[in-house]
């Protein structure tokens, strides 16, 4: 069994795969391990540990070559697969809704496709699921770049030359990220509310000692979709939600979202008007602004004013902490195909609930149900 990690080719992409410590792990199962040269640069880990922790390091995409299995972060482009083994299976994500033709050339390649995001969410399958220990730093940094581009302090300060005030954080969207969010802007001493269209999360905001700001007088509502995911919301209560949120953003100074629906594009919760309610100097961090954004002009990778309010937001927002989000991606991919692993064979062996929801092609076919039609 031999398992090939390639550089990262795409734009930006400062994560890899395998650390030195699943490099060993994966040892100790058997597997040979192969890693482009250069692979953890930009993760802080040099060649010389990975040989340290027993892989090949090899020049060039040919670290592939004879690969049973390839590690990503981001799915690497076909022809970099060459020379891998037919059939072989390449685990990484393939933001599967967006990318058909990468997902087609997978199955003429003859690849299995295996998508992380698609990791079901299911109690075994936490300790895999990259969406998670993605979101979780996403949102920390999130809240630490805003309260860099802050012109004021979070915490309340009594000086002697006066007090300073807390800031003000409002958190869009509960997830995994919202919930670091608020827990990180708590910890900085901000005051800090936050809404989700799930009400389950009511519990959850109160518990880390947030405010809960939420649509009430819309009747039956419970935004949660299948897999604990959001659905997409009726036109009333969007009309709610855009009157309540209003109302409050206006006193915020700092706003983080993260709202997403999967399959479809970012909700957009945050018009210009509103924009324009909000104090100047102001700060708002789109968590989603690569999927299209939560935000009325929010630009990846850029900061942008607006009525006086900067607007951030990064393609990949993950990658700003390469190291820590490299060690938890790596540990959900091995995490995944370890749980797997069946020792006589010497490789993984997925069950259905679990490989049925992960596998994107196989045989030369798209065989995802959620890429059907
Ligand atoms: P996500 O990244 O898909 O979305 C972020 C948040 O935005 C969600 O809380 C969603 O409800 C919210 N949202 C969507 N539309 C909105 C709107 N119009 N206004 C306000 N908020 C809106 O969500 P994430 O972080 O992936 O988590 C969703 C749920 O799944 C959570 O309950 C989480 O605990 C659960 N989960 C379970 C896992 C497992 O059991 N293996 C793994 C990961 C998450």
């Amino acid at each position: 069994m031999r398992i090939a990690v390639l550089k990262e080719r795409a734009p930006g992409e400062s994560r890899v795969a395998i650390t030195p410590e699943t490099v060993k792990t994966f040892a100790a199962l058997g597997a040979t391990i192969a890693i482009e040269e250069g692979a953890g640069v930009t993760a802080s880990i040099s060649d010389e540990a990975y040989r340290e922790a027993g892989a090949e390091v090899v020049s060039g995409p040919k670290a592939v070559e004879g690969a049973d299995i390839v590690l990503g972060v981001q799915a690497p482009d076909v022809m970099a697969l060459a020379g891998a083994k037919p059939g072989a299976w390449v685990a990484a994500t393939f933001d599967p809704f967006r990318n058909g033709e990468l997902v087609e050339a997978y199955a003429k390649g003859g690849f299995e496709a295996l998508s992380m995001e698609f990791m079901p969410r299911i109690t075994r399958a936490q300790s895999m699921d990259v969406l998670s220990s993605q979101s979780n730093l996403a949102g920390y940094k999130a809240v630490l770049t805003a309260a860099n581009e802050y012109g004021r302090a979070f915490p309340m300060m009594m000086t002697a030359a006066g007090t300073v005030q807390a800031a003000k954080v409002f958190v869009m969207g509960v997830g995994v990220a919202g919930l670091q969010a608020i827990a990180t802007a708590k910890r900085l001493g901000a005051q800090v509310s936050a809404t989700d269209v799930r009400s389950a999360t009511k519990e959850q905001i109160q518990s880390l000692g947030a405010k809960p700001v939420f649509v009430e007088e819309v009747a039956g509502i419970e935004g949660e979709g299948s897999g604990g995911y959001a659905t997409e919301m009726s036109e009333e209560y969007q009309k709610a939600q855009a009157e309540l949120v209003s109302s409050h953003i206006a006193k915020q100074d700092i706003v983080i979202t993260t709202a997403l629906i999967p399959g479809r594009p970012a909700p957009k919760l945050i018009s210009d008007a509103q924009i324009a309610t909000m104090k100047p100097g102001s700060v708002i961090f789109d968590l989603a602004v690569a999927q299209g954004g939560n935000v009325e002009g929010s630009q990846p990778d850029q900061t942008v004013e607006k009525h006086g309010v900067k607007i951030v937001g990064y393609s990949n927002t993950a990658g700003h902490l390469a190291a820590d989000a490299s060690a938890l991606f790596a540990r959900n991919l091995f995490n995944f195909l370890s749980a797997f692993w069946d020792k006589e064979a010497g490789k993984p062996v997925l069950d259905e609930e679990i490989g049925d929801a992960v596998r994107l092609t196989q045989g030369g076919k798209v065989v995802n149900e959620r890429l059907a039609g």
